[in-house]
Order: structure tokens, then sequence, then C-alpha cells
């Protein structure tokens, strides 16, 4: 049977290099994995008051991350850390407390960016809060995917075999990953 993970896209952008990124990995690791993308677009920004009358798009978004086995986190870097949306999609999975859909998935995380440092800084600061959440994260190998423009075409698809090769091991050695923590922390 298939590892179920949900993908959750850092960036809200149309045309996003690090959702062009998340795609070529769902393809890559069919059909040991079966990806799907959970939207964070629509999340209200967390406010524990709104916790007494749950917001619909809160709702949704639990409901989609708690039904899975691993969450995969394919992310830009802004101003050298992770996306205020990505940080808010966290903290609604977090609450309220002791529900956090997080608890105990195994996680990964890959950071892209068309400069030339990988979205590094975005990486690590994904880390902590991940952490703190119990989250098995992979450690190796590491996934910071730099100059992105030349390795997506205009049609939005990751077109360099190098890169697909790359991206088709990451998703092995994150489904062993997987296999070998699942279940941790429930
Ligand atoms: C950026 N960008 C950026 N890039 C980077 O490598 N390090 C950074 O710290 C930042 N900071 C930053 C802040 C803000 C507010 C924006 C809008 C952009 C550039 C960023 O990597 C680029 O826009 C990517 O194309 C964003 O990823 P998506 O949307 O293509 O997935």
């Amino acid at each position: 049977m298939s590892l179920n993970v949900a993908v959750i896209v850092g960036s809200l952008r149309k045309g996003s290099f690090s959702r062009s990124v998340a795609l070529a990995v769902k393809e890559l690791a069919a059909p040991r994995m079966n990806l799907n993308l959970v939207e964070i677009g629509d999340l209200p920004l967390y406010n524990p008051d709104m916790d007494e009358n749950t917001p619909a798009p809160w709702a949704r978004f639990r409901g989609e991350v708690a039904k899975v086995d691993a969450v995969l986190f394919v992310t830009p870097e802004y101003n050298r850390s992770i996306p205020g949306g990505l940080k808010n999609a966290i903290d609604v999975g977090s609450r309220p407390y002791g529900k956090s859909v997080w608890q105990g998935k195994p996680a990964a995380i890959v950071s892209v960016s068309p400069g030339l440092l990988g979205a590094f800084g975005a990486n690590h600061h994904l880390r902590q809060p991940l952490v703190f959440l119990d989250m098995p994260i992979l450690q190796q190998p590491e996934m910071y995917l730099s100059k992105a423009g030349d390795f997506i075409g205009e049609d939005g698809k990751v077109n360099n075999d190098a890169t697909r090769d790359f991206l088709k091991s990451f998703a092995g050695k994150f489904a062993d990953w997987i296999e070998r923590n699942r279940g941790a922390g429930y």
C-alpha cells in the first residue's frame, strides 16, 4: 500500500518554483508514495479566540493533515526565514492545545530558491517548530535547491535530468524514513 503524504507548499504564488518542485516529487514518488497538496492560502490568521467557532478552512486543513502518514514541506525563503503563510499553517495545525495534527508525523523539507543559497535559512528555520511539534525530520539528503530558474521550464515543469534523479532518490529515502518512523510519538 502507498504511503499517504501531505505536501505543503510555502508559496502562494501561481507560478511558484516551489509548487513546481512539489509536483515533480509527487510524480517521481509514485507509486510508493501518494502525495497530495494541502492548500494553505485560505487559512485565516491563527487566533486562539476563533477556536471556539472553528473557521471552515482550519477544519478542512486540520482534517487533511490528520489523516496522512507523513508531511513534506516544500518552501521558498522570505527574508532568510519561512513565508508567513506557512508559519500560520503550522500554528493552525498545532491547536487546539493537545490536538496538534503534526504530532509524531515523519516530515521532510525541500527548500527552493532562484538564488544561490537554496533557501538554506528557510530550511533551518522550519526545522525549529517541527522539532517542537515532535515531528521526526529527515536529515539526509539535505534538500537545498538553488537556481530554480535553471531547472524549471516555461511550462513550470522540472526539466533537468540530474534534478529529477536527485528528487527521485530523495523521495525513496523519505519513503524509507516514513516506514521507519511512522507512528512515533502517537
Ligand atoms: C524573496 N526571495 C528570497 N529568496 C531567497 O533566496 N532568500 C530570501 O531571503 C528571499 N526573500 C524574499 C522575500 C520576499 C517577501 C519575497 C517575495 C521573495 C525571492 C524568492 O526566493 C523568489 O521570489 C521565489 O521565486 C519564491 O518562491 P516561489 O514563489 O517561486 O516558490
